[in-house]
């Protein structure tokens, strides 16, 4: 009987594994490809890095840009409205940075509320997909944000949760 339960409860963690599972593919799908996301990168790398390797260019690297403060990056100098930004609390996250690549002229100066705000990259990225894309690749050199982090705490509450009383 013991053998028994321990085989069910097995077959229950399973299927909460593949359950989560499920649920993060589907989540990234709608986040965009990174493999396409690459290919878009290369409009950024004319003056942005990321890699082992990755130095300060025209703009700074984006390694860790997920979760970083924006215009913190060491040894980069930043444009006075971007660290005003991110000195009011501003940390990229994907929502963030979604907007900001549309047209990060226009995102700081709704952020900042200041239309004089001025931004040091010159560059647009219109199309959606590429925007969900490029961040979708980014994320590749970025550390898990906590938010994920909370999501998996809840997992495992719920996979406990689901265990018969023994
Ligand atoms: C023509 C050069 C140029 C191109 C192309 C460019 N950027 Fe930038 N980027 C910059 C500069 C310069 C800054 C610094 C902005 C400032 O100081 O206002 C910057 C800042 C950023 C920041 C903020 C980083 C931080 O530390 O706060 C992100 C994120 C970013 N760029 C992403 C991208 C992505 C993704 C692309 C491609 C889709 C791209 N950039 C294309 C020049 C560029």
């Amino acid at each position: 009987m013991a053998k028994y339960r321990l085989i069910k409860n097995s077959a229950q963690m399973l299927g909460t594994f593949l359950a989560a599972a499920l649920l993060n593919s589907t989540a990234s799908a709608m986040e965009g490809d990174a493999v396409k996301g690459e290919k878009v990168f290369k409009k950024c790398a004319s003056c942005h890095t990321v890699g082992e390797s990755a130095k300060n260019k025209v703009g700074p690297v984006l390694n860790d840009v997920f979760g970083r403060q924006a215009g913190t990056f060491v040894d980069y100098k930043y444009g006075n409205s971007i660290i005003a930004a991110g000195e009011a609390g501003l940390v990229w996250n994907e929502d963030e940075l979604f907007i900001y690549l549309e047209d990060p002229r226009k995102y700081l100066r709704a952020k900042l509320d200041d239309k004089s705000a001025k931004s040091k990259m010159a560059f647009k990225l219109r199309k959606e997909q590429d925007r969900l894309d490029v961040i979708a690749f980014l994320k590749t050199f970025s550390a898990p944000m906590e938010v994920e982090e909370m999501e998996e705490t809840g997992e495992t509450e719920e996979a406990e949760e689901t265990q018969p009383e023994s």
